[in-house]
């Protein structure tokens, strides 16, 4: 399909960068990453050559959630900035020719948000607490939870309301982070008036949060665990076959949506959404749907082992599926919420039938692993530049996680005490969490704090080892993770002309070979044998460095080239 990059789907194949406001960069010194500081490396982001920037939350928060744990959606957190911060940072990514995407979280607020205060206050019956999801303990003293669901983080779904009145509030989340009742109207009229803020005030997008998990069937009886459904399968864990899941996935979510895309369409060109919706592959789709939200985030090919058969077979089945939805699709190999890909790749490959199914369980599921096996740093970050390069020659937009393109290992060594991760906590320390893909990301190798802030310390530790990993070391070594990052986005920009892309047969098990518009053509070797180049053709980028000796490819490389 050719189509025209008009303003309004700048978004289909777009590079998006994701920034943890909190630890990309520290302006002021207190440790904690700030929108000044975001402003001061908006050259960097224009080097880099991405088109959007998604900020993961930046509002006024007790950092619970690290962020998403939203205390006011229509302001910065004080510790972050000021709107006027915003302002000059989006006034400066603009000049860069850089949009601005933000993180809507819709499912649930912070318990410090006012809504929440008033509730507890109010008290029970009140309707202020019909904002939230309140119901009676049981028992004679309503001192047991309604029901025996066990929330996301570990722990109970339901904590008591705290002020003795027998009642208490679901939080699919951390207790600090209770979900709101999507029936009732000022919920919807609410976030309307969020979106239209950050509309007005010039953002191109939002990523949305737990998009999947908005309503809810709360009716009276509630099923027990045993009976919810698996989310991303809508198979149930056991009995009740056909039981819609009460807190996932519900076809209502797509009303609300609805209404959404009719506020997004008043702007020219249209505001964009990406949905976070961890649900059935065919359900996606109407995430995805141009009356709704737009786009929805796959996962899959991060899920995937580094492994040719795996990526070809997601790359199809997720090219398809956006065909169907009419929307682009997406790839992601790293985020905050799972284990960085250069240092997943450096652990042995899983039977992909093993692999858990969510990010949050694969990340502790591979930090299980690092504990008991050895990690190949080395091959985890040419597969990390292979895959990177495997990605960033599809047709979709790519997202891209802060550090990434420096090539970052997860950070391991968090002392107990340093850990932020509400996981932590909630599974007493079972499964550490996520703080190791959250570390500040190192600037400077020979500054304070390698130039992420020159005041305290980073809000989360950075190990010695980072020095390597530095943008100023990085820029100045022409095969450095950051290079080839660098030179892979710019030729995209002028390589991609049409989302088409064919397989081009090979023999080899290892290999997949596919071409796109204009004779462009990607092999990627994911064996660690090398393998021979195609003839007569012209090496545009490798991911192993820039030349290639004899017309042989690497193992766990890729490279782009120009057919003959
Ligand atoms: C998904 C976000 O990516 C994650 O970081 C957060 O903890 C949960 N949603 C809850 O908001
Ligand atoms: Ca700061």
């Amino acid at each position: 399909m050719v189509y025209l990059i008009s303003d309004a789907n700048w978004w289909r194949q777009a590079v998006i960068y994701q920034i943890y406001p909190r630890s990309f960069a520290d302006a002021n010194g207190d440790g904690i990453g700030d929108l000044k500081g975001i402003t001061s490396r908006v050259p960097y982001l224009k080097a880099l050559g991405v088109d959007a920037v998604w900020m993961s939350p930046f509002y006024p928060s007790a950092l619970k959630d690290g962020g998403y744990d939203v205390a006011d959606y229509r302001d910065i957190d004080p510790k972050i900035g000021t709107l006027e911060d915003f302002d000059e940072m989006s006034a400066a990514l603009k000049a860069a020719g850089i949009k601005v995407m933000v993180d809507i979280v819709p499912n649930h607020s912070s318990d410090d948000h006012e809504w929440f205060q008033a509730a507890l206050k109010a008290g029970k019956g009140s309707a202020e607490r019909e904002r939230y999801i309140f119901r009676d303990g049981l028992g004679p003293n309503k001192d047991q939870a309604p029901t025996d669901w066990i929330c996301t983080f570990g722990g109970p779904a339901w904590s008591p309301s705290g002020v003795d009145d027998g009642q208490w509030y679901f939080h699919w989340f951390d207790s600090s982070q209770p979900d709101f009742n999507w029936e009732h109207p000022d919920v919807k009229a609410d976030f309307l008036k969020t979106l239209r803020f950050w509309g007005d005030r010039g953002v191109s997008g939002f990523r949305i949060d737990v998009a999947h998990g908005l309503t809810k069937d709360m009716k009276e009886p509630l099923p027990d665990w045993k009976e919810l459904s698996d989310m991303t399968t809508r198979k149930l864990t056991s009995g009740n076959a056909g039981l819609d899941h009460p807190l996932y996935d519900r076809d209502e979510v797509h009303d609300i949506y609805r209404s959404w895309r009719k506020l997004f369409n008043q702007y020219n060109p249209p505001l964009m959404a990406v949905a976070e919706a961890w649900v059935a592959p065919d359900r996606k789709g109407l995430y995805a749907s141009s009356d709704g939200l737009g786009q929805a985030f796959s996962f899959d090919i991060l899920l995937c082992n580094f492994d040719a058969d795996e990526y070809r077979e997601c790359i199809d089945r997720s090219l398809e599926a956006s065909k169907e939805s009419k929307s682009s699709t997406t790839w992601v190999l790293s985020n905050h919420d799972v284990m960085r890909h250069a240092s997943r790749f450096g652990l042995p490959n899983v039977p992909n039938a093993n692999l858990p199914v969510s990010q949050i369980a694969l990340n502790q599921f591979l930090l299980d692993k690092f504990q008991v096996q050895k990690v190949d740093i080395e091959s985890g970050l040419k597969r990390a530049r292979a895959a990177t390069l495997m990605i960033l020659a599809l047709p979709g937009s790519t997202y891209i996680y802060q550090g990434e393109e420096l090539g970052l290992q997860e950070v391991v060594e968090i002392n107990e005490e340093e850990r932020q991760d509400p996981i932590f906590r909630r599974t007493e320390g079972k499964d550490v969490g996520r703080d190791g893909c959250r570390v500040p990301i190192p600037w400077v190798a020979n500054e304070r704090n390698f130039g992420y802030g020159l005041g305290k310390p980073a809000h989360l530790p950075q190990p010695d080892w980072m020095a390597q990993y530095a943008v100023d070391v990085e820029e100045k070594d022409s095969n450095s993770t950051l290079s080839t990052y660098r030179r892979a986005i710019q030729l995209r920009k002028k390589l991609q002309t049409s989302e088409d892309l064919e397989w081009v047969d090979n023999s080899n098990k290892d290999v997949l070979h596919f071409r796109r518009p204009n004779g462009w053509e990607i092999l990627v070797n994911t064996g660690r044998a090398e393998v021979d180049m195609p003839a007569s053709s012209k090496v545009l980028i490798s991911s192993s460095g820039s030349t290639l000796e004899g017309n042989k490819v690497p193992g766990e490389t890729t490279v782009w080239f120009q057919g003959a």
